[in-house]
């Protein structure tokens, strides 16, 4: 394949809505092997997802640190985390977190947690709710946070990284640190927005934090289609490290997408959800220490 072909291929999906700029597949402009999924007539995955693939990598290679990347806290570091330091971690970030939702307004009957990695806001989130199912693609990381959860209102499932193995309308809230920057495409968010909405009750919400962006008025052509190309090249990087990953030579890497805050609105708002806020306030969750992240709020309608 050219470089060329691909150059004619980025302009032709040029021609796409801005709406769709990430919502393209690039994996399907590669192989040609994408799926429709079965609610949603417009969104093309191709399943399971291929970040699969590194969190897995990262489940057995460094679960923590695959967690919370902070210098030096891999396991070959200067100061690699101990147990009892990344629980601490997740219990202070949560007593950050806790106060915005209640401010929104939370429901503590029953939770869903989207990607909860080695348990750091699961311990947490099971002496704040009284039921708890949190799911990830990583059955190593649900075996590290089984170790280091004694709780009887904690429910672990491993999954395709696109379903919510949860009851139509049984939970009253659902969330989700620091996961929907890693997929493999903004499509899968989609997926877990409808599924979201699926399992909650009438009144339930949400709060997800997930990476946003808006689109300068200026010039905006051209940031799109320089977005679009690093997007993509970004894209067909992380697919390759991947090809390596599967015949077990690669290390785990981060991939990393964002979100444009107008198609976000937009896209809850279609889902069905309503009170929608994209909320930035300082934490500590973030890199280098304390800093501000964006976590977006919903709530299902009352019937
Ligand atoms: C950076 S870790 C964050 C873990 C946890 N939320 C926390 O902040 O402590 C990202 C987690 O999301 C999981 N993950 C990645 N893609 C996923 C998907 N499509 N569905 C569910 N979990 C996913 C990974 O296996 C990993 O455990």
């Amino acid at each position: 394949m050219t470089f060329g072909w691909y150059v004619a291929r980025f302009w032709y999906l040029g021609r796409w809505r801005t709406n769709n700029l990430l919502d393209f597949d690039t994996k399907s402009m590669i192989f040609n092997l994408s799926l429709r999924t079965s609610n949603d007539k417009e969104t093309h995955i191709r399943m399971p997802a291929r970040s699969n693939i590194e969190w897995r990598k990262w489940g057995k290679s460094d679960p923590l640190y695959g967690v919370a990347s902070l210098t030096d806290r891999n396991k070959k570091g200067a100061h690699p985390w101990t147990d009892e330091e990344f629980y601490a971690y997740g219990a202070e970030v949560w007593a950050e977190y806790k106060p915005e939702w209640e401010s929104y307004g939370v429901n503590r009957k029953s939770c869903v947690e989207i990607g909860c990695g080695a348990g750091r806001f699961t311990k947490q989130l099971s002496t704040y709710f009284d039921h708890v199912d949190a799911v990830d693609v990583s059955d190593d990381m649900i075996e590290y946070a089984k170790r280091n959860i004694d709780s009887e209102k904690v429910f672990f499932h491993v999954t395709d990284g696109s379903i919510l193995p949860v009851p139509d309308s049984s939970v009253t809230a659902g969330f989700s640190s620091d996961v929907f920057q890693h997929f493999s495409k903004p499509a899968f968010a989609e997926v877990y927005f409808r599924e979201l909405y699926r399992v909650l009750q009438p009144g339930g919400s949400i709060m997800i934090h997930l990476p946003v962006f808006s689109w300068p008025g200026a010039m905006n052509r051209v940031f799109v289609a320089l977005y679009r190309l690093w997007s993509y090249l970004d894209a067909v990087q992380a697919e390759a490290r991947r090809l390596f990953i599967s015949a077990e030579i690669g290390r785990p890497f981060m991939f990393g997408i964002k979100f444009e805050t107008q198609w976000l609105y937009q896209f809850l708002r279609m889902v069905g959800f309503q009170d929608i806020q994209i909320r930035y306030f300082e934490n500590s969750a973030g890199k280098q220490g304390t800093s501000f992240r964006p976590y977006v709020f919903a709530r299902k309608p009352f019937a």
